[in-house]
C-alpha cells in the first residue's frame, strides 16, 4: 500500500493527488500511479509541496528529459526551470492566452510541472482545454477533412521581433528574440503516444497556418477550431493553493493563465518534460 489518494477536480479535467511527497524520489509503484493518474486527469495537482529547483527537476526528469526555453529567461542558475513572474505593476503576464507548450518546435512537450512559489490573495487562476473533447465533439464531416490536414506552428508571433513579448508592461522578458525562429509542422489531428486516442492539436498562440495555404486561407478554420477546442464543456478552471505543484498533459491540453490580479505579485516555476514527435 502506497498511501496514495486521488480526488478528482472537474469533468473536463484535473485532480488532486494526496500522500506523495515530491521532494523525494518516487518508488516505481508510485511512479506507476502518478504517471496513470496524468494520463486520466490530465492536469493533477500535489498540495503542501517543499521543493528546491534541484527537487523540481528531479521530478521532472522520472518523466523525461527537461526542455530549456530557447526564449525566456531562466530562473538563475537553473537553465531548465522558467520563473514565472508578474510583479504588482506588471500589465501583462506569461501565458495569457490558450497554448499548449513548445508546439513551434519539432518534438513538443510532454508536460510541464508548476509550482506555486506565490500567489495572489485572490486570481490567477489557470484553465486547461481537453483536447480529447474538442475533436470528439466534432461532427464526423469535420472529422474527414481534419483527417491528413498539416498545421505549421511557429514562435513569431509571440516571441518574435514584432512578437507581445516586446511589449512593455512585464517583468518575464525574452532572450534573442529577434531569433524566435522556431517553425514545426504538425498532424492537426494527434494521436496520443500513450492513450492511442485521436485528439485536436491546433492552438492560437503557435499555429499559424495550414500547410500548402496562406495565413489568411486557413485563418477562418482556424479561428473556428481553436474557438471550438476551448469552449466552456472542455475547460477545467484551478484557483492555485501556495506551495501546490501542477503538471499538466501538454500533448493533450491547452492552458490559459488568467491575468486578473493588477497590483499583486506572482511568482510560478516551470520545468518542461520534452515529448516526442506528433503522429
Ligand atoms: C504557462 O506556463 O503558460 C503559465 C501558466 C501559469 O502561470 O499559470
Amino acid at each position: 500500500m502506497t498511501g496514495i489518494e486521488i480526488e478528482p477536480l472537474g469533468s473536463a479535467a484535473g485532480a488532486r493527488i494526496h500522500g506523495v511527497n515530491l521532494s523525494r524520489p518516487m518508488t516505481g509503484n508510485v511512479f506507476g500511479q502518478v504517471r496513470q493518474a496524468l494520463l486520466d486527469h490530465l492536469v493533477i495537482f500535489f498540495p503542501d509541496q517543499h521543493l528546491t529547483p534541484d527537487q523540481h527537476k528531479d521530478f521532472g526528469r522520472r518523466f523525461g528529459t527537461l526542455n530549456v526555453h530557447p526564449h525566456v529567461k531562466p530562473l538563475d542558475g537553473h537553465p531548465e526551470v522558467l520563473n514565472i513572474v508578474k510583479e504588482p505593476t506588471d500589465r501583462f503576464n506569461f501565458g495569457g492566452g490558450w497554448h499548449s507548450d513548445m508546439t513551434f518546435q519539432q518534438e513538443p512537450a510532454l508536460g510541464s510541472i508548476l509550482y506555486a512559489r506565490e500567489i495572489p490573495a485572490k486570481g490567477g487562476d489557470t484553465m486547461w482545454a481537453n483536447m480529447y473533447l474538442a475533436y470528439d465533439a466534432l461532427s464526423s464531416g469535420m472529422k474527414q477533412m481534419l483527417d491528413g490536414l498539416v498545421a505549421v506552428h511557429t514562435a513569431e508571433d509571440i516571441y518574435g521581433t514584432n512578437g507581445i513579448y516586446t511589449d512593455d508592461g512585464r517583468t518575464m522578458r525574452t532572450m534573442a528574440a529577434e531569433q524566435a525562429s522556431g517553425r514545426a509542422e504538425h498532424p492537426v489531428v494527434r494521436t496520443h503516444p500513450e492513450t492511442g486516442r485521436k485528439l485536436l492539436f491546433v492552438n492560437e498562440a503557435f499555429t499559424t497556418k495550414f500547410k500548402g495555404m496562406t495565413r489568411t486561407e486557413s485563418q477562418p478554420l482556424l479561428d473556428f477550431l481553436c474557438r471550438h477546442a476551448t469552449s466552456a464543456p472542455f475547460v477545467y478552471r484551478h484557483r492555485w493553493r501556495q506551495d501546490e505543484v501542477g503538471f499538466w498533459d501538454n500533448r493533450c491540453t491547452q492552458h490559459y493563465a488568467l491575468n486578473d490580479y493588477q497590483g499583486q505579485r506572482r511568482v510560478m516555476h516551470r520545468a518542461t518534460v520534452d515529448g516526442d514527435r506528433p503522429y
